[in-house]
């Protein structure tokens, strides 16, 4: 389903069919960081597509990251999650959020939809639910997943013990070591150190998202936002000389994305920062 990149689409057509793409709620370029302009627009386009291409009352379920990952780490507005909330109630949709990379702790909240407020219908989760260990699961209530019926979702790998293990190892870890705190907390410090950053460089064009789930978009230039996805790799590149890893996201490889360890300390986070700083010095 993603459109984040042709690189994940093409080649592999024919697609899912049924699935219709809405605009993401982005901050950044276009609305200069104003979420409540983002919001509106992305708003309008939804209900343009209900109005011309397909009915509301046809639609299953409507995806969506909280904060999305591989498309340059932009976090929908709260309001706008609000909205799309109210939508799905009013049309009997299933509000699907994807958390596989927002999930377990990465936006300072165990899940990224809890910045808006809202609960979704179905909440997909993988990536940092066993650290690594391959698992991946679908949460819903109950009673809808009685609906599905018995063994109507299988795969080979389903339910593996050890994957299993280490999932649950993961909850107890971010129980017991106050993860979800440590991740609010390093991120305010992360946030404040790229803005520090940003505040003296006007290759930066904006520095977004919630704990440790951080943006830093590049551009050739402030006033035109015309991004600048040569400077993102090579200094990334940089920066990985010096010791720091971080990795590139967004449609032209712009935005330098920050996903550190959740268990990252203060000092960490600071000795990142000072490299970044030293890396965009040099390129
Ligand atoms: C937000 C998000 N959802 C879904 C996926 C795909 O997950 P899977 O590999 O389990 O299909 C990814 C993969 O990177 C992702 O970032």
């Amino acid at each position: 389903m993603t459109t984040s990149n042709l690189n994940y689409r093409t080649g592999y057509e024919p697609l899912l069919p049924g699935v219709y793409i809405a605009p993401y709620p982005a901050t950044y370029p276009e609305f200069a960081g104003d979420p409540e302009a983002a919001s509106a627009a992305a708003l309008a386009a939804l209900r343009t597509l209900f109005a011309t291409v397909i009915a509301p009352s046809k639609v299953a379920s409507i995806l969506i990251e909280p904060v999305i990952g591989e498309g340059g780490y932009q976090p929908a507005p709260a309001s706008f999650l609000v909205a799309l909330r109210e939508l799905c109630d009013e049309h009997g949709i299933l509000f699907i959020a994807d958390e596989v990379q927002t999930g377990f702790a990465r936006t300072g909240r165990m899940w990224g939809f809890e910045g808006a407020g809202i609960v979704p219908d179905v909440v997909v989760m993988a990536k940092a639910i066993a650290n690594g260990l391959p698992l991946s699961a679908i949460a819903t209530s109950r009673a809808r997943m009685e609906q599905w019926g018995r063994s109507a979702h299988g795969s080979t790998y389903g339910g593996n013990p050890v994957a299993c293990a280490a999932g649950i190892a993961v909850l107890e870890t971010i129980r017991d070591e106050r993860l979800v705190e440590n991740a609010a907390a390093r991120g305010g410090e992360l946030r404040a150190g790229l803005d520090r950053i940003a505040a003296e460089e006007p290759r930066i064009g904006d520095v977004r998202g919630p704990g440790l789930m951080i943006g830093v978009e590049l551009v050739k230039d402030r006033e035109t936002r015309e991004p600048d996805g040569a400077l993102a790799k090579a200094l990334i590149a940089k920066a990985a000389d010096l010791g720091l890893l971080v990795l590139t996201c967004g449609m032209s490889g712009q935005v330098i994305r920050w996903i550190p360890p959740i268990d990252a300390t203060a000092a960490e986070i600071s000795e990142a920062v000072e490299i970044f700083g030293e890396a965009l010095r040099s390129v």
